[in-house]
């Protein structure tokens, strides 16, 4: 690589985080906490949904949040409704819950209601993953 000067920087995250990221370079071999968070970004750099924003396409919504604090969220599903396409919902324990969101669309508008979905306060996490859709064939009158 050509420009090859090493940049620093501070992160932070709390402890469980950070426990969970040293067992996971255990795991797979990693020498240092740099060298898995290189991986990681080049890998989300390279997301294989780099598909177009206009595409048609097929996915789920996975997400984690504190369930007394939901209130946004059910208005924002139901803003998606054309989007949604079913919902699985798990308790995890007393306070969290697992969310699968089943969605068809234009990816434009998967990737908006996932950030909406996101920046909830009560949401630990949602994550996006969509695949392309081939386009019927024509179908014929003869
Ligand atoms: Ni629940």
């Amino acid at each position: 690589m050509e420009d090859s000067e090493l940049v620093r920087f501070g992160v932070s995250m709390n402890r469980e985080l950070v426990e969970q990221f040293d067992g996971l370079i255990a795991r797979q071999g990693y020498n240092t906490r740099s060298e898995a968070l290189r991986d990681l970004v080049r890998k989300a750099l390279i997301d294989p949904n780099q598909l177009s924003l206009n595409e048609q396409v097929a996915g789920t919504v996975v997400m984690v949040y504190h369930h007394h604090l939901s209130d946004g969220l059910t208005e924002l599903q139901h803003r998606f409704h054309h989007e949604i396409v079913s919902t699985m919902h798990i308790h995890l324990n007393a306070q969290q819950c697992l969310e699968i969101i089943v969605v068809r669309g234009i990816l434009k508008r998967l990737k908006e209601l996932q950030q909406s979905i996101q920046v909830l306060k009560q949401v630990v996490y949602a994550e996006l993953s969509v695949t392309h859709i081939e386009p019927e064939e024509p179908h014929r009158h003869e």
